[in-house]
């Protein structure tokens, strides 16, 4: 029997991961949210993983808020916290127990700027010479890439990179990008980019769209299917990457998922100075995975998200009328 302890149990990526992992016999599956572990209280940390004993702890927390956290000094300290500090709690707690820690990270570690790999023999000075002519890299961030990221939420999430190498050997670390899948169930949940876009597109004739900032979508059973295959089969331990193939801006995104759900908006493309946020965007910030078997197209995913999506959805909404009556 093998203990999981999964945290931050009630997120997106938290309920699939409790639902897979509770399918086999052989776990014990321990599902916990903000109010069974707060994980920014290094002591409470300690005390409950250390009475628990689980042989697998799978961190699904995070703080999202990308452009809050920009701006917001107090909120730039709870994200610092969250995705930055409490992974080292999290890793040193696991140490103790002798337990292996699995934990998430992002493409915004990244800044955007990946090296162009040039062809084997390639002088490097050459604009192009006969060794370019079938040479078709993939261009991106792979497991090895160095990160430097260009917002104070990518500066947090390198944190808790550092934090959970550091302090613990037995680690799994999986960087991701734009999941999308169940929301999630708290209260005031974060919703996903294509929740935001599919509730706008049912109220507006336009919608605007950065088409920039080229990165994968990921259907988060898909990358739950992932990791459970990585911790199954006990893969070497260390960073890994996960997301659906293939890149795609924001705008080519929302295009395909109207075109899915027969949504009638018009979808604008714009650049990323006509539409200025808070936080930078890495300009293109394709994770390359060198390691695993890749994952599908994510537009092969997107009748199975359509389907899954309303009538949670439903239920979500359900239950936060009937406890707002209370
Ligand atoms: N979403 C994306 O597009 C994306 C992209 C790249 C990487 N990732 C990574 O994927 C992982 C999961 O993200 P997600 O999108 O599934 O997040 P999510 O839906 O926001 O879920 C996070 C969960 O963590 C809980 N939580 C927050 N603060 C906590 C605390 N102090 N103690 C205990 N639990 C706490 C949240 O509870 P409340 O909701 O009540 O606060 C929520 O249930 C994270 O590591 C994230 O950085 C996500």
């Amino acid at each position: 029997m093998r203990k999981i302890l999964i945290v931050g149990a009630k997120g997106m990526l938290g309920q699939e991961l409790v639902k897979a992992f509770k399918k086999d016999k052989e776990n014990k599956v321990i599902a916990w949210d903000k109010e069974d572990l707060n994980i920014s209280s290094e002591k409470e940390v300690s005390k409950k993983i250390g009475f628990t004993k689980p042989n697998i702890i799978i961190n699904a927390t995070a703080y999202n808020a990308v452009d809050k956290c920009e701006e917001d000094k107090k909120e730039y300290a709870i994200a610092r916290k969250i995705n930055g500090l409490a992974p080292g709690y999290l890793a040193r707690a696991a140490k103790k127990a002798k337990a292996i820690l699995v934990h998430y990270s992002t493409d915004y570690v990244f800044n955007g700027e990946p090296e162009i790999p040039e062809p084997e023999g390639c002088s490097q000075s050459c604009s192009s010479c006969s060794l370019h002519a079938d040479f078709q890299p993939e261009i991106g961030f792979d497991e090895k890439a160095k990160p430097k990221p260009i917002s104070q939420y990518g500066k947090t999430k390198l944190l808790g990179e550092k934090e959970v190498e550091k302090n613990i050997k037995k680690f799994y670390l999986i960087r991701t990008s734009r999941l999308f899948g169940q929301p999630n169930l708290a209260q005031e949940g974060t919703k996903s980019f294509f929740e935001i876009m599919i509730e706008l597109g049912k109220r507006k004739k336009k919608i605007e769209v950065v088409d920039e900032e080229a990165s994968c979508f990921t259907y988060v059973p898909d990358l739950v299917k992932k990791t459970k295959e990585i911790v199954d089969s006990q893969k070497p331990f260390g960073i890994y990457h996960i997301v659906n193939r293939f890149p795609c801006t924001w705008y080519e995104a929302v295009v395909f998922l109207y075109e899915k759900a027969k949504i009638k908006a018009e979808v604008i493309p714009v650049s990323s100075e006509e539409f200025p946020r808070p936080a930078k965007r890495p300009y293109y910030s394709v994770l390359v995975n060198t390691k695993l078997n890749p994952l599908r197209d994510w537009r092969e995913t997107l009748d199975e998200y359509l389907k899954i999506i309303v009538p949670v959805k439903k239920k979500v909404l359900a239950k936060k009328k009937t406890s707002a009556k209370k």
